[in-house]
């Protein structure tokens, strides 16, 4: 019999060899939860590896489970090399029958499923790994990894695990420049300058993360797609990615235009009935396969957001669909046919008028027509990736065709990576959704596997934006790409569940760690839904820009259909059946029901489905008007406590202190922008609706004095657009603002956090004369303060800003984060404190700002608080 035998010693050493050797890759797994250590549990567990069989699947996984598990026992004190005299045995269910005829394999494990169990045979202690095919192995070898590092006994373990999902899928949105669409952690692992990257190390890298959560498709370029990327010399670069991925038994898909035949193939046409565009794709998709023999399929936008599709022919999404899947179907392959397509043109003033209908409108009558290798990939909620929405009625609208849910990891519409803002709970609302299809239980996560309709295939499929900046934003946002992989593998755990697994890998195992990062986690959708958009009214956020910060009416009056309809007596877009666009009409009749009546309809997702007086009283008893500011208060003090739980941890033994400090100051500039949220959002509704906060916080802030108050030398006071982004609606600016025009979406890495200047920072400035300042004097009484500076931080320089007390420094910083737009805006608007400052009555208080580039150190006002008694 083969067999692979890898003494667990002997290939310690080698690895230790080689990473001697050669110099460690730039990014590697184990940033991300792959870390294999930091465990202090007492597992009991052989530590040599044996692999029965010699693909490459099988070797990664022995290869992998010999690393994990050096590391991890490494790291414990309880386990030594002798604890165990035995093997952990790695194989497919027929190596394993082969080698252990006595064992009884469970007959029932499906694809890609696992089978792990502690025996003993002949006095030696086996664990077996069995898995029902290669990726079951390297499933089953991870799960084993994720089980250690979690604690797990494993004497007597008897497990078998397989996916619920047979698409699980990540999406990337790279160009072929090296940009990449909404990524927000730098550029393309995979693309620059037009062409692949020579080192794809980071890309293996990226496949065993990957792997580890049973990710089993990755499509590499953005569904805007790069026609060029279709090119034979493109197809050989592809090529490569695929061999990168394929130990790690991530299959390769890429984004396809349907216009290619026109736009590099030399056709005339992209009709998909036309024979001759039918031979162009037969071609191209055999020649993809002769390079790629596993190459997995092609994801297709079409006829959406300006990009050309079936409907230039008069042809519908499944004339486009299965053209392409009659090419792929011989060799296996794939089409994930976006049903991400909407009239973005629409006509704001047509009460009838809605973007959320469109992808039942034009999807539902096609159900039936689509190729078995067809999926429709449907985005969770009908609009966009909000922060809040309901769950797609297409859903249960499709019962003749495969299904995928597509989400987004990138966390476009929900902080973009410098917020903390853990989706599971969202996802897992959306996969539990039951849309009561013919009056029966059909939860989404049903019809994603299939079983409700009983279709042959089906999936999730995220679009996970990762980039050269050690894959995403920010350490804590990579728990979404963790539990994505998990919830796609099985969509009945918990979230709270998979965070305390991600942290436990990812940050630390002990308990107190483990049990705070979880309730953060937990908290912070909820939290952010809170400090944005409550009631359903989407995120509010800069529609027509970054889609990050504030700015409440670019979603209105225009046609991309993100309307919220907020006037002087009230908001919400009425998509009733008797009275609005009859949006509500598309769920199933019991679900329709629901969300047809003002009095049914939850109090969360009130407003997307009704318009209301402000004075409408909520389920809760509150109104619309006071449930909007009482949730941005309450969600900017959530945003606060994250900062605060995060800084009762400093100091454990086992978080990295410049993790710990990473984290530290990310959560302490969120809580700063939630500010920032919480200020735009309720002062519009203020000034909209006319009425008070029964609180009496809207429009009153304690401490505050505004920048256009101070007494300024060189600064002017400037407009801020949109009005709501600064506190009263203006700031000041030292030196001239660049032009509207030169607005630059942020494309790069997320640095958020201002860098502190040497502290003599008040000679720093290198031309005085530049400088411009803002005095006021304090008019309230003795005492300690803490004093934040609300600045605005450009692109295009790097500003710096001092604060003085009677002449003193007190603290000084440069504007050098990384944030969206080029104009003061509530992208930018950014909060520096400094804690702790004795003040009395008289004395001066100075920021003095120096612009440099085009950031002109603009400044929006400061606010003087009593310190916390310190305990
Ligand atoms: C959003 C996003 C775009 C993206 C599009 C899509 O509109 O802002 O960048 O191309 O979704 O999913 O196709």
């Amino acid at each position: 019999m083969p067999e692979t035998k890898i003494n667990f010693l002997a290939a310690f050493v080698l690895v230790t060899v080689l990473a001697a050797s050669s110099a460690a890759p730039a990014q590697t797994a184990d940033q991300a939860w792959l870390r294999y250590s930091g465990y202090h549990g007492r597992t009991e567990i052989p530590l040599r590896v044996r692999a029965l069989g010699k693909s490459a699947l099988e070797h990664s996984a022995a290869q992998e489970l010999q690393r994990g598990i050096a590391g991890l026992t490494s790291a414990s004190s309880y386990i030594s090399g002798s604890a165990i005299n035995g093997e952990i045995i790695l194989g497919t269910n027929d190596e394993i029958h082969k080698a252990y005829p006595e064992l009884t394999i469970p007959s029932d494990l499906g694809p890609e499923g696992y089978w792990l169990h502690w025996t003993k045979l002949h006095d030696h202690t086996l664990l077996i790994v069995s898995g029902s095919d290669e990726r079951g192995v390297l499933c089953g070898a991870f799960a084993l990894l994720r089980l250690v590092a979690n604690g797990q006994n494993f004497t007597h373990i008897d497990l078998r695990s397989h996916p619920a999902l047979p698409i699980r899928w990540v999406d990337e949105w790279d160009n072929p420049d090296g940009t990449i669409e909404r990524g927000y952690a730098g550029r393309s692992i995979f693309f620059e300058g037009g062409n692949v990257r020579e080192d794809l190390a980071p890309v293996a890298e990226y496949g065993r993360l990957l792997a580890s959560v049973g990710i089993n498709g990755l499509n590499v370029n953005n569904v805007n797609a790069a026609p060029q990327l279709l090119d034979s010399d493109h197809l050989r670069q592809l090529a490569r990615i695929a061999s990168a991925l394929r130990p790690w038994g991530v299959r390769l898909a890429m984004s396809v235009a349907i216009a290619s035949p026109q736009k590099i193939g030399g056709l005339s046409t992209y009709d998909p009935l036309d024979p001759a565009v039918r031979a162009w794709w037969t071609a191209k998709v055999d020649e993809i396969y002769t390079l790629i023999p596993d190459f997995a399929g092609f994801t297709v936008k079409a006829d959406s957001e300006g990009q050309p599709g079936p409907s230039s022919y008069g042809r519908t999404p499944a004339d486009a669909a299965n053209l392409l899947a009659a090419a792929l179907a011989p060799h296996g392959g794939v089409v994930l046919y976006r049903a991400f397509v909407y009239n973005h043109h629409l006509d704001w003033r047509d009460p009838k008028a809605d973007r959320a209908r469109a992808a039942y409108d034009i999807f539902h009558p096609l159900d039936g027509k689509f190729a078995p290798n067809v999926i429709v990939q449907t985005k969770e909620g009908p609009i966009d990736f909000q922060a809040q929405e309901p769950v797609s009625p297409l859903f249960a609208g499709l019962r003749q065709t495969s299904q995928a849910m597509e989400i987004q990891v990138t966390q476009e519409y929900t902080g973009q990576q410098r917020h903390l803002v853990y989706l599971a709970p969202m996802w897992k609302q959306v996969l539990d959704f039951d849309l009561r299809a013919d009056g029966q239980s059909t939860p989404v996560k049903e019809i994603l596997a299939g079983k409700s309709f009983h279709q042959p295939l089906g999936g999730m499929v995220a679009v996970a934006g990762v980039g050269r900046d050690r894959w995403l934003g920010s350490p804590l946002a990579m728990a979404n790409l963790y539990a994505f992989g998990r919830l796609a593998w099985d969509p009945n755990l918990s979230p709270d569940e998979i965070a305390a697994e991600w942290t436990r890998q990812t940050i630390s195992a002990d308990p107190q760690v483990a049990s705070t990062v979880t309730k953060m986690l937990m908290q912070s959708w909820p939290a952010y839904v809170n400090y944005t958009g409550p009631l359903g009214m989407q995120t509010l956020t800069d529609i027509t820009g970054s889609h990050y910060g504030p700015n409440i009416e670019s979603s209105e009056r225009n046609g991309w259909g993100q309307w919220h309809r907020a006037d002087d007596k009230g908001v919400g877009m009425d998509r009733s059946v008797a009275t609005g666009t009859g949006f509500a009409g598309q769920y199933p009749p019991e679900v329709a029901k629901i969300y047809e009546s003002l009095a049914t309809t939850p109090d969360e997702l009130l407003l997307f489905f009704h318009h209301v007086p402000y004075t409408y009283k909520l389920r809760s008893g509150k109104t619309v008007i006071q449930h909007i500011y009482d949730s941005h208060y309450e969600g900017a003090e959530q945003a606060a406590n994250f900062a605060r739980d995060w800084a009762a941890l400093e100091g454990r033994p086992d978080i990295d202190q410049k993790l710990y400090e990473d984290v530290r100051d990310r959560l302490r500039y969120q809580a700063g922008h939630a500010i920032v949220w919480r200020d735009a959002i309720v002062q519009y509704f203020l000034k909209l609706s006319g009425i008070p906060d029964e609180q009496g916080r809207a429009g009153h802030y304690p401490g505050r004095l505004e920048a256009e108050d101070a007494r300024l030398t060189g600064y002017k006071v400037i407009d801020v657009n949109p009005w709501e982004d600064a506190s009263g609606g203006k700031a000041v600016s030292c030196g001239d603002l660049p032009p509207i025009a030169g607005q630059v979406l942020y494309q790069g890495t997320t640095s958020v956090v201002p860098n502190a200047m040497q502290k003599d920072a008040g000679a720093l400035a290198p031309e005085e004369t530049k400088s411009c300042s803002a005095e006021w004097t304090w008019p309230g009484p003795a005492g300690r303060y803490n004093i934040a500076v609300q600045y605005f931080d450009l692109q295009g320089g790097v500003a710096h800003f001092t604060l003085k007390v009677n002449g003193q420094p007190t603290d000084a910083w440069l504007a050098d984060a990384t944030l969206p737009s080029r104009h003061p805006h509530g992208d930018n608007s950014t909060r520096r404190t400094v804690q702790n400052v004795g003040l009395k009555p008289g004395d001066v208080l100075r920021v003095e700002g120096t612009p440099d580039g085009s950031d002109p150190a603009a400044l929006d006002y400061i606010e003087v608080l009593p310190a916390a008694p310190t305990p």
